[in-house]
């Protein structure tokens, strides 16, 4: 089973609906996976996810209000496989991380953006829109994501 950990700055906003996207889209293609999220900064630890998230996803028909942020560690990079960034400056603070794990002998997850093509903006200091959108982007790369897992040899 894949062990997946999705990650942006707060784990507040974007992070969890990319959590959801991938849990719901693993249980309609009938893919195992384990799915976590965690923020790179501690700032908002304990906390459920930002009622904007909560209400684009429900929206959706999704429930993610029970999720609550966390840090991440790099204990994390040692426990999950792949380790999904929503954008470069998270996916910087992590391969730091990743690197310090190495210097210490560990091996660390592969870590990839979700959208391998593009940034996932955070949408924090914006309105609703913005947080469709990030919807509407991260649940096509979610899509992806666990269709190309429900292949062998990967
Ligand atoms: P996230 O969004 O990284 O998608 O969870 C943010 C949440 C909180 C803050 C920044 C981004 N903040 O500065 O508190």
């Amino acid at each position: 089973m894949k062990r997946v950990l999705v990650v942006c700055l707060g784990n507040i906003c974007r992070s969890p609906i990319g959590e959801g996207l991938l849990r719901h889209h693993a249980a309609i293609q009938g893919v195992r996976l384990q799915v976590a999220s965690a923020g790179t900064s501690g700032h908002h630890v304990g906390e459920a996810p930002d009622r904007r998230s909560v209400e684009v996803m429900r929206r959706h028909g999704l429930d993610i209000s029970g999720q609550r942020s966390a840090q991440l560690t790099m204990k994390d990079l040692e426990r999950y496989d792949v380790v999904l960034a929503m954008d470069a400056a998270n996916l910087n603070d992590i391969q730091a991380l990743a690197e310090r794990l190495k210097a210490r002998g560990g091996s660390p997850a592969e870590v990839v953006r979700f959208d391998e093509h593009a940034d996932v903006p955070d949408p924090y200091y914006g309105g609703a829109d913005g947080f469709e959108a990030v919807y509407a982007q991260v649940d096509a790369a979610a899509a992806a994501w666990v269709n190309r897992w429900k292949q062998p040899n990967d």
